[in-house]
Protein backbone atom coordinates (compact mmCIF):
# COMPACT_ATOMS: atom_id res chain seq x y z
CA UNK A 1 0.00 0.00 0.00
CA UNK A 2 1.36 3.77 -0.99
CA UNK A 3 1.26 5.88 1.91
CA UNK A 4 3.21 8.72 0.43
CA UNK A 5 3.76 9.60 -2.79
CA UNK A 6 6.02 12.72 -4.09
CA UNK A 7 5.83 13.36 -7.73
CA UNK A 8 8.44 15.45 -9.76
CA UNK A 9 8.89 18.01 -6.45
CA UNK A 10 11.37 20.98 -6.68
CA UNK A 11 12.64 23.30 -4.80
CA UNK A 12 15.04 26.30 -5.44
CA UNK A 13 16.29 28.63 -2.57
CA UNK A 14 17.59 32.43 -3.08
CA UNK A 15 20.87 32.80 -1.44
CA UNK A 16 21.79 36.02 0.53
CA UNK A 17 23.55 37.48 -2.18
CA UNK A 18 21.13 36.89 -4.54
CA UNK A 19 22.08 33.55 -6.40
CA UNK A 20 19.57 30.95 -7.45
CA UNK A 21 20.24 27.58 -5.97
CA UNK A 22 18.29 24.76 -7.10
CA UNK A 23 18.33 22.21 -4.45
CA UNK A 24 15.74 19.46 -5.57
CA UNK A 25 14.54 18.74 -9.23
CA UNK A 26 12.44 16.90 -10.39
CA UNK A 27 12.22 14.33 -7.92
CA UNK A 28 9.11 11.45 -7.56
CA UNK A 29 9.38 8.62 -4.89
CA UNK A 30 6.51 6.61 -3.90
CA UNK A 31 7.10 5.29 -0.06
CA UNK A 32 5.14 2.17 1.01
CA UNK A 33 3.40 1.67 4.13
CA UNK A 34 6.15 -0.04 6.96
CA UNK A 35 9.13 0.71 4.87
CA UNK A 36 12.30 1.77 5.79
CA UNK A 37 13.70 4.00 3.55
CA UNK A 38 17.31 5.56 3.70
CA UNK A 39 18.61 8.82 1.67
CA UNK A 40 22.12 9.31 0.72
CA UNK A 41 23.61 11.38 -1.28
CA UNK A 42 26.80 14.16 -1.36
CA UNK A 43 26.45 16.57 1.02
CA UNK A 44 23.97 19.81 0.27
CA UNK A 45 22.63 18.16 -2.43
CA UNK A 46 19.06 17.70 -0.54
CA UNK A 47 18.67 15.42 1.54
CA UNK A 48 17.49 17.51 4.67
CA UNK A 49 15.50 19.76 2.20
CA UNK A 50 13.59 16.34 0.80
CA UNK A 51 12.40 15.38 4.71
CA UNK A 52 11.46 19.17 5.58
CA UNK A 53 9.38 19.49 1.98
CA UNK A 54 7.75 16.22 3.16
CA UNK A 55 7.21 17.43 6.82
CA UNK A 56 5.70 20.25 5.75
CA UNK A 57 8.43 22.79 7.79
CA UNK A 58 9.50 23.95 3.82
CA UNK A 59 7.19 25.12 0.86
CA UNK A 60 8.25 23.45 -2.55
CA UNK A 61 8.26 25.41 -5.84
CA UNK A 62 6.54 22.57 -7.65
CA UNK A 63 5.29 19.10 -8.24
CA UNK A 64 3.06 17.42 -5.55
CA UNK A 65 2.66 15.27 -2.87
CA UNK A 66 -0.10 12.95 -1.60
CA UNK A 67 -0.21 11.90 1.72
CA UNK A 68 -2.55 8.66 1.20
CA UNK A 69 -3.56 8.34 4.77
CA UNK A 70 -4.06 11.70 6.11
CA UNK A 71 -3.84 10.74 9.56
CA UNK A 72 -0.02 10.17 8.58
CA UNK A 73 0.46 14.10 8.90
CA UNK A 74 -0.25 14.36 12.44
CA UNK A 75 1.20 11.34 13.25
CA UNK A 76 4.66 12.19 12.30
CA UNK A 77 8.19 12.29 14.31
CA UNK A 78 11.19 14.52 12.82
CA UNK A 79 15.09 13.79 14.43
CA UNK A 80 16.41 16.98 12.83
CA UNK A 81 19.94 17.22 11.94
CA UNK A 82 20.82 19.57 14.40
CA UNK A 83 18.08 19.14 16.70
CA UNK A 84 17.42 21.52 19.48
CA UNK A 85 16.25 20.99 22.88
CA UNK A 86 14.48 22.93 25.29
CA UNK A 87 17.05 24.13 27.02
CA UNK A 88 15.58 25.21 30.23
CA UNK A 89 13.49 21.73 30.55
CA UNK A 90 15.19 18.57 31.95
CA UNK A 91 16.20 15.58 29.64
CA UNK A 92 13.10 13.91 30.96
CA UNK A 93 10.63 16.95 30.59
CA UNK A 94 12.10 17.41 27.01
CA UNK A 95 11.06 13.75 26.20
CA UNK A 96 8.06 13.76 27.44
CA UNK A 97 7.06 17.32 25.70
CA UNK A 98 5.05 15.80 22.44
CA UNK A 99 3.13 13.51 24.36
CA UNK A 100 2.18 17.25 26.69
CA UNK A 101 1.26 18.73 23.62
CA UNK A 102 -0.99 16.14 22.07
CA UNK A 103 -2.86 15.11 25.60
CA UNK A 104 -1.81 11.48 25.45
CA UNK A 105 0.05 11.63 28.89
CA UNK A 106 -1.42 7.74 29.71
CA UNK A 107 0.25 4.89 32.40
CA UNK A 108 1.16 3.49 28.92
CA UNK A 109 3.18 5.85 26.84
CA UNK A 110 4.69 6.94 30.41
CA UNK A 111 5.87 3.25 30.59
CA UNK A 112 7.21 3.85 26.91
CA UNK A 113 9.24 6.51 27.90
CA UNK A 114 10.64 4.98 30.75
CA UNK A 115 11.47 2.46 28.02
CA UNK A 116 13.22 4.93 25.48
CA UNK A 117 15.17 6.65 28.73
CA UNK A 118 16.94 2.87 29.68
CA UNK A 119 17.21 2.32 25.09
CA UNK A 120 18.81 5.54 25.09
CA UNK A 121 21.22 4.67 27.87
CA UNK A 122 19.91 8.57 29.38
CA UNK A 123 18.50 6.84 32.51
CA UNK A 124 20.93 8.38 35.26
CA UNK A 125 20.41 11.90 32.78
CA UNK A 126 16.77 11.80 33.32
CA UNK A 127 16.98 15.23 35.37
CA UNK A 128 19.81 17.18 33.78
CA UNK A 129 19.70 19.85 31.70
CA UNK A 130 20.53 19.75 28.03
CA UNK A 131 23.81 22.25 29.01
CA UNK A 132 24.84 19.29 31.07
CA UNK A 133 24.81 17.00 28.41
CA UNK A 134 27.65 15.82 25.90
CA UNK A 135 26.78 16.36 22.36
CA UNK A 136 25.75 12.41 21.76
CA UNK A 137 23.25 12.35 24.80
CA UNK A 138 21.69 15.72 23.46
CA UNK A 139 21.15 13.35 19.87
CA UNK A 140 19.72 10.51 21.79
CA UNK A 141 17.12 12.44 23.82
CA UNK A 142 15.99 14.36 20.72
CA UNK A 143 15.66 10.36 19.18
CA UNK A 144 13.76 9.47 22.25
CA UNK A 145 11.58 12.17 21.96
CA UNK A 146 10.56 11.50 18.51
CA UNK A 147 9.86 8.10 19.53
CA UNK A 148 8.06 9.36 22.58
CA UNK A 149 4.55 9.16 20.96
CA UNK A 150 5.20 5.94 18.68
CA UNK A 151 4.53 7.76 15.32
CA UNK A 152 3.58 5.87 12.29
CA UNK A 153 5.76 8.43 10.08
CA UNK A 154 9.45 9.01 11.27
CA UNK A 155 11.97 11.26 9.30
CA UNK A 156 15.41 11.31 10.56
CA UNK A 157 18.01 12.91 9.43
CA UNK A 158 21.66 11.69 10.29
CA UNK A 159 20.39 11.12 13.55
CA UNK A 160 22.89 8.98 14.32
CA UNK A 161 25.68 10.82 12.85
CA UNK A 162 27.29 12.15 15.98
CA UNK A 163 27.33 9.22 18.09
CA UNK A 164 30.71 6.63 18.65
CA UNK A 165 30.73 3.44 16.99
CA UNK A 166 29.36 1.69 19.78
CA UNK A 167 26.62 3.65 20.53
CA UNK A 168 25.41 3.95 17.10
CA UNK A 169 25.88 -0.11 16.38
CA UNK A 170 23.92 -0.79 19.55
CA UNK A 171 20.99 2.70 17.97
CA UNK A 172 20.78 0.58 14.52
CA UNK A 173 19.93 -2.46 16.14
CA UNK A 174 17.77 -0.92 18.48
CA UNK A 175 15.94 1.25 15.61
CA UNK A 176 15.27 -2.15 13.00
CA UNK A 177 13.87 -3.82 16.32
CA UNK A 178 11.27 -0.76 17.19
CA UNK A 179 10.61 -0.60 13.32
CA UNK A 180 9.27 -4.28 13.08
CA UNK A 181 8.02 -4.31 16.17
CA UNK A 182 5.86 -0.97 15.95
CA UNK A 183 5.20 -1.03 12.23
CA UNK A 184 6.69 2.05 11.31
CA UNK A 185 7.41 4.16 8.35
CA UNK A 186 10.79 5.53 8.13
CA UNK A 187 12.54 7.79 5.99
CA UNK A 188 15.97 7.70 7.36
CA UNK A 189 18.94 10.10 5.85
CA UNK A 190 22.31 8.86 6.15
CA UNK A 191 26.24 9.57 4.91
CA UNK A 192 26.89 6.05 6.19
CA UNK A 193 26.52 2.98 3.26
CA UNK A 194 26.87 0.81 5.97
CA UNK A 195 24.17 2.15 8.07
CA UNK A 196 21.50 2.26 5.20
CA UNK A 197 22.17 -1.14 4.19
CA UNK A 198 21.84 -2.49 7.46
CA UNK A 199 18.70 -0.77 8.43
CA UNK A 200 16.51 -0.08 5.07
CA UNK A 201 14.61 -2.24 2.84
CA UNK A 202 15.08 0.24 0.09
CA UNK A 203 17.84 3.01 -0.53
CA UNK A 204 17.92 6.24 -2.67
CA UNK A 205 20.77 7.57 -4.22
CA UNK A 206 20.50 11.27 -4.49
CA UNK A 207 22.34 12.94 -7.39
CA UNK A 208 24.70 16.09 -7.11
CA UNK A 209 23.11 19.17 -7.06
CA UNK A 210 20.43 19.70 -8.37
CA UNK A 211 19.80 16.78 -6.99
CA UNK A 212 17.46 13.81 -8.59
CA UNK A 213 17.16 10.08 -8.17
CA UNK A 214 19.92 8.79 -9.32
CA UNK A 215 18.83 4.96 -8.64
CA UNK A 216 16.99 3.12 -5.56
CA UNK A 217 18.38 0.20 -4.73
CA UNK A 218 16.32 -2.89 -3.04
CA UNK A 219 17.68 -4.31 -0.46
CA UNK A 220 17.32 -7.87 -0.79
CA UNK A 221 18.46 -9.24 2.83
CA UNK A 222 17.29 -11.49 5.65
CA UNK A 223 14.35 -9.49 7.48
CA UNK A 224 16.62 -10.63 11.07
CA UNK A 225 20.00 -8.23 10.98
CA UNK A 226 22.24 -9.13 13.48
CA UNK A 227 25.67 -7.41 13.10
CA UNK A 228 27.44 -9.90 11.87
CA UNK A 229 25.33 -9.58 8.40
CA UNK A 230 27.90 -6.87 7.52
CA UNK A 231 30.74 -9.15 6.69
CA UNK A 232 28.55 -11.09 4.77
CA UNK A 233 29.22 -11.05 1.09
CA UNK A 234 25.72 -10.01 0.13
CA UNK A 235 25.91 -6.65 2.75
CA UNK A 236 29.72 -6.51 0.94
CA UNK A 237 28.34 -5.90 -2.34
CA UNK A 238 25.34 -3.71 -1.58
CA UNK A 239 27.76 -1.34 0.13
CA UNK A 240 30.18 -0.86 -2.59
CA UNK A 241 28.06 -0.68 -5.40
CA UNK A 242 25.90 2.15 -3.73
CA UNK A 243 29.45 3.46 -2.82
CA UNK A 244 30.37 3.34 -6.46
CA UNK A 245 26.79 5.49 -7.11
CA UNK A 246 28.59 7.63 -4.74
CA UNK A 247 31.81 8.31 -6.31
CA UNK A 248 30.00 8.89 -9.46
CA UNK A 249 28.14 11.71 -7.66
CA UNK A 250 30.93 13.92 -6.13
N1 LIG B 1 16.81 27.94 3.95
C1 LIG B 1 17.73 27.91 2.98
N2 LIG B 1 18.09 29.06 2.33
C2 LIG B 1 18.97 29.03 1.34
N3 LIG B 1 19.58 27.91 0.88
C3 LIG B 1 19.26 26.75 1.47
C4 LIG B 1 18.32 26.68 2.57
N4 LIG B 1 18.22 25.40 2.95
C5 LIG B 1 19.05 24.70 2.17
N5 LIG B 1 19.67 25.50 1.28
C6 LIG B 1 20.62 25.08 0.23
O1 LIG B 1 20.06 23.95 -0.45
C7 LIG B 1 21.05 22.98 -0.71
C8 LIG B 1 20.65 21.66 -0.07
O2 LIG B 1 20.73 21.77 1.33
P1 LIG B 1 20.39 20.54 2.30
O3 LIG B 1 20.54 21.03 3.69
O4 LIG B 1 19.08 19.98 1.92
O5 LIG B 1 21.55 19.51 1.91
P2 LIG B 1 21.90 18.08 2.53
O6 LIG B 1 21.87 17.10 1.41
O7 LIG B 1 21.03 17.81 3.70
O8 LIG B 1 23.41 18.29 2.99
P3 LIG B 1 24.23 17.62 4.21
O9 LIG B 1 24.52 16.22 3.77
O10 LIG B 1 25.47 18.42 4.29
O11 LIG B 1 23.39 17.69 5.42
C9 LIG B 1 22.37 23.57 -0.19
O12 LIG B 1 23.04 24.16 -1.26
C10 LIG B 1 21.94 24.62 0.80
O13 LIG B 1 22.88 25.66 0.83
MG1 LIG C 1 21.43 17.63 5.70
Amino acid sequence: MTMIEMKNISKSFTSTNGERIQAIKDVSLSVEKDEFISIIGPSGCGKSTLLRILSELQEYDSGEILFHDENLKDNLGFVFQDSVLLPWKSVYENIVMPLKIKHMETPETLAHVEELLDLMNLKEFRNSLPKELSGGMKQRTSIARSLSYNPKLLLMDEPFGALDAMTRDHLNLELRRLWKQTKKTILFVTHDIEEAVFLSTRVVVLSNRPSTIHDIVTIDLPEERTLELRDTPDFINYVSRLRGMLNEQS
